[in-house]
C-alpha cells in the first residue's frame, strides 16, 4: 500500500497521500480533517456523482450547488463570487470529463475569501491546465478508481495533499478512525476484477452494466453504489474504509503505464473530433492555449438522449448515460439533497442531452468509427 501512495505522490509531486475503499471516502477524509461541520457550506457543480455530495450531508454541512458552462461542463465561474458567504468553507473543482476548471478564477476567488479548495480529480489523471497537473493546486485532491474512470481497480480512491498540515490530520484521522475492509468484500472485488478484465469489451459493456447493477441489488457483487448509502444521517459505522492491498496492488502496475494511457485518450478524443467533424457535427471546443484535457469520456449532445441509450445496447455500442441528473444516479428526491429543480438550468440541459463516448484502452479505432457512426444517426444539439 505505502508503494503506491508515495509512486502516486512522486508522480504528481505532492506532500502526502493516502489510499481509501471508493473516491467518496478520499472526498470524506478530506472534509473531515478539515473540520468541516454543522452549518459549513460546501461549493460545487450542479453537474455531478449524488455520491460525492453524500461526505458533505454525512457531516451535516450544506452543498451549494453552481451552474455549470457549457463547452467543458465545469463550474461557472462567473456565478461563484455571488454564492459566497461567511459559511463557505470549500469550493469543490470537478474537473468534469477530464476537462480541467478555470483554476485561475477559482483560486482568485477563494484565496480572497479565505476558502479551501479541493480538487475532484475523479475523472481527470494527467489534464492539464496552464502547462500544471490539475490535482496539484488545491489545498487536496481526490481520484476514484471505480469501472468507469482513466484507470480502475474496480473500486478504489486517493487523496493527494498539497499541504502539510492537512497531511498530520488526515493521518491522525485514519489512525482514529479507519476500518479495513472485510476479508469476504475484497475477494469479492478481486474476483470482480478479474470478470471485467475478462469479459468487459466496448460491445458487452451495456449488457454487463445492466447485470452488475441488478447483482448490487440483490447484495451479490461489492458495487459501486451501496442503495443504502443515502444523504440522511450520519455515515454509516464502516463508510470510512481503506484501500485494500489488491486494490493497491493492482493500482501500482496501472500507474507504471499511466502514460500510455494519456496517449491513448489524447489519440482517441482527436479521432473522435475527426469523425463527428466529418459527419457535420461540432468537435470539442475548449480553449487550448489554456488546458490540455485528458477526458476519461468524450461528451456529445444528442437531441434524442433516451432513445440513442436504448438502441446503443442493443447494437452492441458503449455509450454512457451519465451524467442523466444535476445529481447522477440519484435514488431518492432531488430536495433531500436541497437541490430544487430549476436552480442549475445548464446542468440541467447537459444532463437531458449529453452522452459519452469511449476512450479506453480497450476502445480503438474501429471502435470509434462504430460508435460516431451509431450516435450520428441521430440528432446533434
Ligand atoms: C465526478 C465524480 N466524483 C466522485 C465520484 C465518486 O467516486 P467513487 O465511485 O470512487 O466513490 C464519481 C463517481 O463515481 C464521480 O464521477
Amino acid at each position: 500500500m505505502r508503494k503506491y501512495e508515495s509512486a502516486f505522490s512522486s508522480w504528481f509531486n505532492g506532500k502526502g497521500t493516502f489510499g481509501f475503499w471508493k473516491g467518496r471516502v478520499a472526498l470524506y477524509a478530506i472534509l473531515k480533517a478539515m473540520g468541516i461541520g454543522i452549518g459549513d457550506e460546501i461549493i460545487l457543480p450542479g453537474y455531478t456523482c449524488v455520491v460525492d455530495v453524500n461526505p458533505i450531508k454525512y457531516l451535516g454541512a450544506k452543498p451549494i450547488y453552481v451552474d455549470i458552462e457549457p463547452v467543458t461542463f465545469n463550474i461557472n465561474v462567473e456565478l461563484l463570487q455571488g454564492e459566497i458567504t461567511p459559511r463557505t468553507k470549500v469550493i469543490i473543482a470537478q474537473h468534469t470529463y477530464g476537462y480541467p476548471c478555470n483554476m485561475d478564477a477559482i483560486m482568485n476567488i477563494a484565496d480572497k475569501n479565505g476558502i479551501a479548495v479541493i480538487e475532484d480529480c475523479c475523472p481527470a489523471f494527467g489534464s492539464k491546465y496552464k502547462g500544471k497537473t490539475v490535482g496539484t493546486f488545491g489545498k487536496a485532491a481526490y481520484f476514484s478508481f471505480q469501472w468507469n474512470k482513466p484507470y480502475t481497480t474496480g473500486l478504489g480512491g486517493m487523496v493527494l495533499v498539497n499541504d502539510s498540515e492537512l497531511v498530520e490530520k488526515i493521518e491522525s484521522l485514519c489512525e482514529k478512525e479507519l476500518c479495513k475492509p472485510s476479508k469476504k468484500e475484497v475477494l469479492m472485488l478481486a474476483v470482480q476484477l478479474a470478470v471485467y478484465r475478462a469479459f468487459i469489451y466496448p460491445r458487452t459493456t451495456a449488457f454487463a452494466e445492466a447485470l452488475f447493477r441488478y447483482l448490487t441489488k440483490k447484495g451479490v457483487v461489492v458495487g459501486s453504489s451501496k442503495f443504502d448509502e443515502c444523504a440522511a444521517g450520519p455515515a454509516e459505522p464502516n463508510f470510512f474504509k481503506a484501500m485494500s492491498t489488491a486494490q493497491a496492488r493492482s493500482g501500482l502496475r496501472q500507474l507504471k503505464k499511466v502514460e500510455l494511457n494519456i496517449a491513448h485518450r489524447k489519440k482517441m478524443a482527436q479521432l473522435y473530433d475527426q469523425l463527428l467533424e466529418a459527419k457535420g457535427w461540432h468537435a470539442q471546443q475548449y480553449d487550448s492555449s489554456i488546458m490540455e484535457p485528458v477526458l476519461v469520456r468524450y461528451p456529445v449532445g444528442v437531441a434524442e438522449k433516451e432513445q440513442a441509450l436504448a438502441k446503443a445496447g442493443k447494437a452492441g455500442i458503449e455509450l454512457g448515460n451519465w451524467f442523466n441528473s444535476p445529481l447522477h444516479q440519484i435514488e431518492t428526491s432531488l430536495r433531500a439533497y436541497d437541490y430544487e429543480p430549476g436552480m442549475c438550468p445548464q446542468a440541467e440541459k447537459a444532463a437531458r442531452e449529453v452522452v459519452n463516448l469511449p476512450l479506453h484502452p480497450r476502445a480503438d479505432e474501429k471502435t470509434a468509427k462504430r460508435t460516431v457512426e451509431f450516435i450520428t444517426q441521430f440528432n446533434s444539439t
